[in-house]
């Protein structure tokens, strides 16, 4: 069965572009609920180990100096469903490939700079929520 939470962030880009309120309109509009949320900017030791599957990937040091670029907003979402219908709002990780009316053709730059991040499993959707949030944190 799928699980119902997934787990987000607010992406440099979109918080220096002013994005935040209009992102997080779309994503309660869309039905989610924010079961936690924090403003915050990751250190170097945190966006890697975040990013820690990629760190092979050839643009991995470009994706963690760009994740500490600035603050982020973090947040764990509720809904039916949740990574899945999720990343069908966020839309392509390439904004040009995105789909109209998702988050990332309206308010991404480019593959790297792309706005939002959403999980891709059940699986990881709890242990990224996890490691941005302990569970006094996170509402019921
Ligand atoms: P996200 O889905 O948050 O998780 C992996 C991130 O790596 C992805 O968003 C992009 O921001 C980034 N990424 C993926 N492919 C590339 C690429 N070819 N060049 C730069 N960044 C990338």
């Amino acid at each position: 069965m799928a699980g119902n939470r997934t787990f987000t962030m607010i992406k440099p880009d979109a918080v220096e572009s002013g994005n935040i309120g209009n992102i997080l309109q779309m994503i309660t509009d869309a039905g989610f609920a924010i079961k936690a949320m924090k403003y915050t900017q990751l250190s170097e030791e945190q966006a890697k180990k975040f990013y820690e599957v990629h760190a092979e990937r050839p643009f991995y040091q470009e994706l963690v100096d760009y994740m500490i670029s600035g603050p982020i907003v973090a947040a764990i979402l509720e809904k039916e469903n949740a990574v899945a219908d999720f990343r069908t709002l966020i839309g392509s990780t390439d904004p040009s490939e995105a789909a109209e009316g998702t988050i990332r053709k309206k308010y991404a730059e480019s593959k790297a700079k792309n706005a939002v991040h959403g999980s891709d499993s059940d699986e990881n959707a709890a242990i990224e929520g996890e490691f941005h949030f302990d569970s006094t944190e996170v509402v019921a």
